[in-house]
């Protein structure tokens, strides 16, 4: 059971995290030029600083709630060294004038249409959020989780995290023998903190960008049964029914709709009988209804070009027939629903 003391160190940790990477939001908002609001989302009230502040410390109290409820331990979150916690905010600030200068460029400088990218899904070649490279180069991989947390003023981390509460129930009883596979794992965060509450499961992370995967394979370094494979999650190279559980985190809202069913069909294919999804996207209107208006600016503010798709998508139909749903977890900006397929 954690002590005061622990509370202590946690919200220390957490408030420092928060300054840290809200603050550079804020200052990043300043020194670039808003995208007018359209038409359609004017008059429309927006959570305004103090709210998502406040939305924020509850998903902290939240998190230190599963910690002592027993479904995870205190993350090691702090911001690493200072040399590199410096590093990567100079990186991220040197970057945005290229940020700006796609943000109100002309419509093809979001595009990777570089020659060396063919060979992936025309779909995902995107610069994705303006970043540069998209997903295609070891810069904008090395960038790619404190730009993360730069947008969600520091939350990114403890909003993953709420994806370990189902997964404890998916895996009691079995944790030492079963295999986890993370479709899209990035940089392979949510993994890191899958490795550091079960240690001897067998984790699979899958993903199209090897620069991504690089990073990955280096933060899982210290874990053995950890295997990090290039793949489309809409054509998995894994047989059928290998995997217990699956996680699946920020990937939907960045599919086209009919990649989205593609990727259904095959993490159901992958999947044991009874095997149990966790999945973890942004909240969808109606999920908090002042956020609604933020939702549908984010794909303006940024380049997401199938998130407003995403926002339409009947979440437990797209997983049906299939899936039963089970647990719903919300996360501030997101939400975690773990489902079960069917035997
Ligand atoms: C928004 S990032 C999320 C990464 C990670 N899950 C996280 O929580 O940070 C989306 C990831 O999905 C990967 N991705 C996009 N489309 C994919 C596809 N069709 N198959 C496999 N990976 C894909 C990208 O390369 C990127 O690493």
């Amino acid at each position: 059971m954690p002590s005061a003391l622990d509370k202590l160190a946690f919200d220390a940790v957490q408030a420092m995290r928060v300054s840290w990477f809200f603050g550079q939001k804020l200052l990043a908002a300043r020194v670039s030029r808003p995208v007018p609001l359209p038409e359609s989302l004017r008059g429309r009230p927006m959570p305004d600083k103090r709210r998502l502040l406040s939305d924020l410390w509850t998903l902290i109290e939240q998190d230190w709630r599963n910690i002592e409820g027993g479904y995870y331990a205190r993350p090691k979150d702090g911001l690493g060294s200072p040399f590199e916690a410096v590093r990567s905010a100079i990186d991220f600030f040197a970057d945005l004038s290229a940020v700006e200068r796609r943000r109100h460029g002309a419509h093809e400088e979001r595009i990777l249409s570089e020659v060396h990218y063919g060979g992936y899904p025309r779909y995902y070649r995107q610069k994705f959020h303006f970043q540069s490279d998209g997903y295609l180069s070891a810069a904008s991989a090395k960038r790619y989780d404190h730009q993360v947390e730069v947008l969600f003023g520091g939350a990114a981390a403890a909003m993953r995290r709420q994806a370990l509460v189902p997964l404890k129930a998916a895996l009691t009883g079995c944790a030492a023998a079963a295999r986890l596979l993370d479709v899209g794992c990035g940089t392979g965060h949510f993994l890191r903190e899958v490795k550091a509450n079960y240690p001897r499961l067998d984790v699979t992370g899958l993903d199209l960008s090897a620069h991504y995967l690089a990073v990955a394979r280096r933060e899982l370094r210290p874990w053995s049964r950890a295997r990090l494979v290039v793949g489309a999650a809409e054509s998995m190279p894994f047989a059928d029914g290998q995997f217990d559980a699956t996680t699946c985190i920020y990937l939907f809202h960045e599919l086209p709709p009919g990649v989205r069913r593609s990727v259904v069909r095959e993490i159901r294919r992958v999947l044991k009988p009874a095997g149990v999804l966790v999945f973890v996207d942004s909240l969808q209107p109606g999920d908090e209804p002042d956020y609604d208006a933020m939702l549908d600016y984010f794909p303006v503010a940024f380049h997401e070009p199938y998130y407003a798709s995403y926002l339409r998508e009947d979440l437990d139909r797209l997983w049906s027939p299939g899936f039963t749903p089970d647990q719903r977890v919300p996360a501030y900006f997101s939400k975690v629903v773990s489902y079960r397929r069917d035997s």
